[in-house]
């Protein structure tokens, strides 16, 4: 059910985005776009801007964005439908019905009805939990201690016994393809399989409710130990965290306490401690960095206290600061799990766990790998500290560490402090970006950016519609903004209707497009331009070549020659648009 697209993009058009967004943050105007400190996340210098002319906010730091609509459901923490009502009734608009459009329907993207694929798996996974054919990963689970409002909270699940997954969505209505394409069975569409068998399965569900995919742990020791849904269209590691939709529901989160593993996250949730969540396997991306920023205004990284989770430690805090997330480091002790130290100590020992600054945990990292009762090793701490505190901004945090690091190492305070000086080597990952958003938004992507400069091109009527098809995206969220805008929909209708971090950061890259800079964008269209030539004269070459196996009256020839006439317009097209002025 959902109300008519027409009614809907006149409820946006009457919502001045820009009026409605100054009775929550304060706005300036500057050129194009308002601009203002970001209501999503904590800064000092303004990264949050408004469209005036696209009906968009956009935040260059947090990558928040959307339309009106996603404003208020982001600001008044309320779903589509009441915020919905929320600006109608500021607007005086009359509620229409709600519609069930058959139309709409079809036109779900694959990514929808993934969502709903997986969102019905979870729901027979879980379900299966509880019957006879569970019981040994409901046995498990309850071993690992998991109590079941936990189990309930975070939807846990069991692919095991006769459950075929494959089959039973497609009674439900899903088809094979649609079952493949969501990663939920694997092989040939005739003899596909279950991925998951005999695991227990955890929902990966982002922000909104989507079930973007799924973790399936291994009973016992059978290998390997955790296996994740692959990336799809709705699903991609780097993008996205676990637990997202249970942080969405915290108010005023203090920090994010970011642990390595599914199950870390399910002990810290089970014992009282808010606002845990974890990667999905991989190394902390920039991405979920930025994602998880918006949830609160600090990130406590715990990792494993283990050798590797140290190092992962080291890593990710340089992830977080050159993203400029407040972040502090949680070190756990005995080479523990945060698993199995809360299980082991209790949720107020975890609380007391002392987090400590990006610099003091390098510092403490460094200090174990010398001797100090040597010279050589206190001559070596001096000089591996004096590296990182050379990214220390504040007078008396730096006073700090250097009166520790004399006592440590028995130099005084001028001798180290000339060390620093001395050292070229400057650790530029452990200092914040002062570059601007602009810049780093764009150097994400480098591959899309003639994409994205000819995307907002034509966002702003100034490219003709017919030079281009979404086939010349590769990227499937830029293949989404070109099919919008060729049918004219708006960036902002789209976005509520495909509320996903990806698409977001896509229109944000088309948002931080500058128009006014005329050769960035003659440079944009050629190259563009010259990549679809290339792509369309290699097809032409390619038909060619096969015609030529063709007799006259074979009706693959007239296709093959009806496609070639068509592309050689394209060509045509192409050369023109060069010549027309912007
Ligand atoms: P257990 O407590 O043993 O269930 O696991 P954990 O939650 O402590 O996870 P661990 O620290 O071993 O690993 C952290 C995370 O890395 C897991 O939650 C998974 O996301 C991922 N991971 C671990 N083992 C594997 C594996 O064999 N394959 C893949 N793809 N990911 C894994
Ligand atoms: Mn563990």
């Amino acid at each position: 059910m959902r109300y008519p697209s027409a009614w809907l993009d006149e409820l946006r058009m009457r919502a001045d985005i820009v009026q409605i967004v100054s009775s929550y943050v304060p706005l300036k105007k500057s050129g194009r776009r308002y601009t203002g400190l970001c209501p999503f996340h904590n800064e000092k210098t303004p990264s949050f801007s408004v469209d005036a002319q696209k009906q968009l906010y956009y935040c260059f730091g947090c990558k928040a964005g959307g339309s009106v609509i996603q404003f208020v459901m982001d600001i008044e923490h309320l779903d589509f439908q009441e915020a919905v009502r929320f600006l109608a009734e500021q607007l005086r608009m009359p509620l229409p019905e709600l519609q069930n459009d058959p139309g709409y329907e079809k036109r779900r993207s694959l990514k929808e009805r993934i969502y709903l694929a997986n969102q019905a798996a979870a729901k027979l996974y879980h379900q299966n939990l509880w019957e006879p054919q569970g019981g040994e990963v409901l046995a498990y689970l309850k071993g690992r201690g998991l109590t079941d409002a936990v189990i309930r909270r975070f939807g846990i699940g069991a692919a095991t016994g006769s459950l075929r997954i494959g089959d039973a969505l497609e009674k439900e209505g899903f088809t094979q393809e649609e079952l493949l394409a969501a990663g939920l069975t694997h092989g040939h569409e005739q003899k596909a399989q279950d991925m998951f068998f005999q695991r227990a399965v955890f929902p990966i569900i982002d922000a909104y409710g989507n079930v973007l995919g799924f973790g399936g742990r291994a009973m016992g020791d059978a290998k390997p130990k955790y296996l994740n849904t692959a990336d799809t269209p709705a699903f991609n590691k780097r993008y996205h965290v676990f637990a997202a939709n249970l942080l969405r529901k915290e108010k005023g989160l203090k920090r994010v306490v970011l642990v390595e593993g599914y199950m870390d996250v399910v002990a810290l949730s089970q014992f009282g401690v808010a606002g845990a969540a974890a990667t999905l396997g991989t190394a902390l991306t920039q991405e979920q960095a930025r994602l998880l920023s918006r949830f609160a205004p600090e990130i406590h990284l715990c990792y494993d206290g283990d050798a590797a989770g140290q190092n992962a430690t080291l890593r990710g805090l340089e992830v977080l600061e050159s993203q400029r997330v407040r972040t502090r480091a949680l070190d756990i002790p005995g080479g523990l799990d945060p698993d199995e130290f809360i299980r082991q100590n209790g949720a107020d020992a975890f609380l007391a766990l002392k987090p400590i600054s990006p610099v003091s945990y390098r510092i403490r990292r460094e200090k174990e790998k010398y001797d100090l009762g040597t010279e050589d090793g206190r001559t070596e701490y001096a000089k591996a500290c004096a590296i990182i505190l050379k990214a220390v901004r504040e007078p008396v945090e730096l006073e700090n560490h250097l009166k520790q690091l004399s006592v440590d190492t028995g130099y005084t305070r001028e001798v180290l402090l000339k060390q620093m000086g001395a050292t070229k080597e400057t650790r530029n990952t452990y200092m914040p970006r002062r570059t601007g958003f602009r810049r780093n938004a764009k150097a994400e992507k480098p591959a899309d950016m003639s994409s994205s400069t000819v995307l907002a091109l034509l966002s702003a009527g100034k490219l003709p519609k017919d030079v281009i098809t979404p086939e010349d995206f590769e990227d499937p969220d830029l293949k989404l903004i070109a099919e919008a805008l060729i049918r004219g929909q708006t960036l902002g209708a789209l976005l509520d209707e495909n509320a996903t971090d990806s698409l977001r950061q896509a229109v944000g890259a088309i948002l931080s497009v500058e128009i006014d800079d005329e050769q960035a964008m003659n440079m944009a269209q050629e190259c563009f331009a010259q990549a679809k030539r290339v792509k369309l004269e290699k097809e032409l070459e390619e038909i060619e070549r096969r015609v030529q196996n063709y007799s006259n009256e074979d009706s693959l020839k007239q296709a093959q020659l009806q496609r070639s006439l068509e592309i050689m317009q394209q060509l045509k097209a192409l050369k023109l648009s060069r010549k027309s002025p912007l």
